[in-house]
Formats: C-alpha cells, sequence, structure tokens
C-alpha cells in the first residue's frame, strides 16, 4: 500500500463514522445528492460559515426547488434573498448559472465542463465534480489547504504556497470516494485540524502528519504578514415621507451591484464619500455604524430627512424594511433611520 492510500484510507475510516449531518449532504459511503443541491451549497459556503448557510440554503430550496425554478426566477428576488449572506456578485453568478444548466437540460458532470458555467470558479468545479458527481477531482478550499499544509509541513508562506499545497493535496486525494474524501478535509479541519489548538490527540492523521512531529504544527499553514485593512468613511440617507422611505438599487456592476439599498453618496466607488445628499432639505445625522468588508473597514454615517427625492428608486413601508433585501450593511444604517424619527 502507498502513503498516499493510507492517508486517505485512514482519513476516508475516520469520516465513516464522523462525518457531520448536513442539509446539503449524504452520508458517506451513499448515493450523492442531486447536483442542484451540492452546487448551491457550494457557492453558499464559499466565504461563509456552515452555520450562516444553513437557512439560507433552506429558503432557497424552498423557493426554487429546482435549477429550472432558479432558472425562471427575477434576477431581483434572487439578489434579495441572498441578503446578508454577503459577496453578492455570488447571487447575480447564481441566476447566470442556473439559466445557463437550464438551457444545456443538466449540470454538465465533468469538472471541465463545470468550470466554463458562469460563476463557477476552480474550486466549486473540483467541489461539485467530487460531490455530486464522484470524479476525482482536487477540491481546495482554506480548511483543506491548512489541513494539508501541516500534513506535508510545507513551509513556503500563502499565497505562493498555494502550488506546493495543490500539489500534495493531489497526491493524497484517491481515485473512488473524492467527494467523500474532500469532505471529510473539510469535516478534519473544522473539528480538528483547526487553526489554533488542533486536536492531534483526536486525528486520524496524527502518524501521518509532518507538521506534527515537528513539534508546532499550528505553524502551518505560514502566511505571509497581513497589511492591516484600510478604513473608509462614507454617507447613507433615509428619506421618509409618509411611513415609507426611499430605497435605491444600485447598479449591476460594483460593490453590492443589483442589491436594494439606501441611498449614499458613492462611498463604494470613490473611497471616500463625498457626503453630498440626494436632495435638499434639513437633514439630521441618525448616527454612524461600522462594517467590515474583505478588504476595508467602513464608517457610514447616516442621515435622516423627510423629503421627495428625484431619480429611480422606490418607496418601501418603514415597518417592512427587514424584508426589503438590504445587504447587511444597509440593514444597519437603516436600523438607525427607523430609530431616528420617534414613532
Ligand atoms: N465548506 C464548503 N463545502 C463544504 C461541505 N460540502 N461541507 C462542509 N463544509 C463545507
Amino acid at each position: 500500500m502507498s502513503a498516499s492510500g493510507t492517508i486517505s484510507e485512514h482519513l476516508l475510516d475516520w469520516y465513516r463514522s464522523h462525518a457531520r449531518s448536513l442539509p446539503w449532504r449524504a452520508p458517506p459511503g451513499t448515493p450523492a445528492p442531486e447536483p442542484y443541491r451540492v452546487w448551491l451549497s457550494e457557492v453558499m459556503l464559499q466565504q461563509t460559515t456552515v452555520a450562516a448557510v444553513i437557512p439560507y440554503y433552506a429558503k432557497f430550496l424552498q423557493l426554487w426547488p429546482t435549477v429550472r425554478d432558479l432558472a425562471a426566477a427575477p434576477e431581483a428576488e434572487v439578489m434579495a434573498a441572498w441578503a446578508g449572506l454577503g459577496y453578492y456578485s455570488r447571487a447575480r453568478n447564481l441566476v447566470a448559472c442556473a439559466r445557463a444548466v437550464a438551457e444545456l437540460g443538466a449540470f454538465p458532470d465533468t469538472e471541465d465542463r463545470l468550470r466554463a458555467l458562469p460563476g463557477l470558479g476552480a474550486y466549486t468545479a473540483a467541489a461539485v465534480a467530487a460531490i455530486a458527481f464522484g470524479r476525482r477531482a482536487v477540491v481546495v478550499d482554506a480548511n483543506v489547504e491548512r489541513v494539508v499544509a501541516r500534513l506535508f509541513a510545507i513551509a513556503e508562506p500563502l499565497p505562493g504556497g498555494k502550488a506546493a499545497i495543490r500539489a500534495a493535496a493531489d497526491a493524497i486525494t484517491p481515485a473512488a470516494d473524492a467527494g467523500d474524501f474532500a469532505q471529510a478535509m473539510m469535516d478534519l479541519g473544522t473539528a480538528i485540524c483547526t487553526p489554533r489548538d488542533p486536536k492531534c490527540l483526536l486525528c486520524p492523521l496524527s502518524a501521518d502528519c509532518a507538521g506534527r512531529a515537528s513539534g508546532d504544527p499550528a505553524r502551518f499553514p505560514a502566511k505571509a504578514p497581513k497589511k492591516p485593512k484600510p478604513e473608509r468613511v462614507g454617507t447613507a440617507f433615509w428619506i421618509e415621507r409618509g411611513g415609507q422611505v426611499w430605497l435605491v438599487t444600485r447598479p449591476p456592476s460594483g460593490m453590492l451591484g443589483g442589491m436594494r439599498a439606501l441611498p449614499d453618496d458613492g462611498w463604494s466607488a470613490r473611497g471616500d464619500g463625498s457626503g453630498e445628499a440626494p436632495l435638499a432639505g434639513e437633514w439630521r445625522e441618525a448616527g454612524a455604524i461600522r462594517h467590515s468588508f474583505t478588504h476595508f473597514y467602513l464608517t457610514l454615517r447616516v442621515w435622516a430627512a423627510e423629503g421627495e427625492p428625484e431619480g429611480e428608486g422606490e418607496w418601501w413601508p418603514v415597518e417592512d424594511i427587514e424584508n426589503a433585501g438590504l445587504p447587511t450593511v444597509f440593514l444597519k444604517a437603516a436600523r438607525l433611520g427607523l430609530n431616528f424619527f420617534s414613532r
């Protein structure tokens, strides 16, 4: 038996008794779930925790039980249902991909052809090929990266070390059970090979692990020092009229593209907003919120006024603002506006 066989066998043995039960998963060794479910969950799970995804996954399946239903949905409805999950370009790509799949008649069943679908990156194509279609594919997310970097004590810091990590992951991926193997690596990374204080005593791969042998597994994967996140400021506007608030739909491209939002002063495009209000009037400051995006922090001031703005937008009932499909940053801002006018 080769050493690589040993690692995947140890891991698959462990997975048979320790797999997490998740709504989009088939238990180890059982037939795969529908490709639509695998794809939907994998898109949602990128950069997002399992706990955050579970209710969205259930909501999407309820609203759109098949890929054809999703393909037929108006994009704005999908964007609104996605609100709160973040990385909104995923939602736009989700609709584009569903439409492409509906056009094809079914999900393609190879990694290469999956990769050609709109919005399917290397990770998602590999994950769907392995999990939904049982194809041998090398599935590398941040959890897998950490596990592999430790197993082989890969010292080259990320991001440069990614190629070596990928090659090592390829070397231990088995020919069969690639879907179970990928998900086993994820579960190992989540439960045992954790970023800090890995639980090596519980690990099915501890005897195979060069990181553990080094005495300090947690130092892998090495990371190049991070630059501090920049700070940005901007202003959002809460405009009320007769129990309704004025909302806009953001342009399709750019940050939070296609999402419903409060009007703002262009902070996302220009870095620092102009502070300019969309109507002349009696503006009062309702406060400020802070939000962490991937590449910067935002302090968003909220100004409130009553009035009648010009341009494109829609009036939304104030008491139903939680259901407007606002992305989290604007929902936080809206709550300030909401509390500002005494009701
Ligand atoms: N993260 C990304 N994909 C996952 C999966 N299939 N199971 C658990 N966590 C994941």
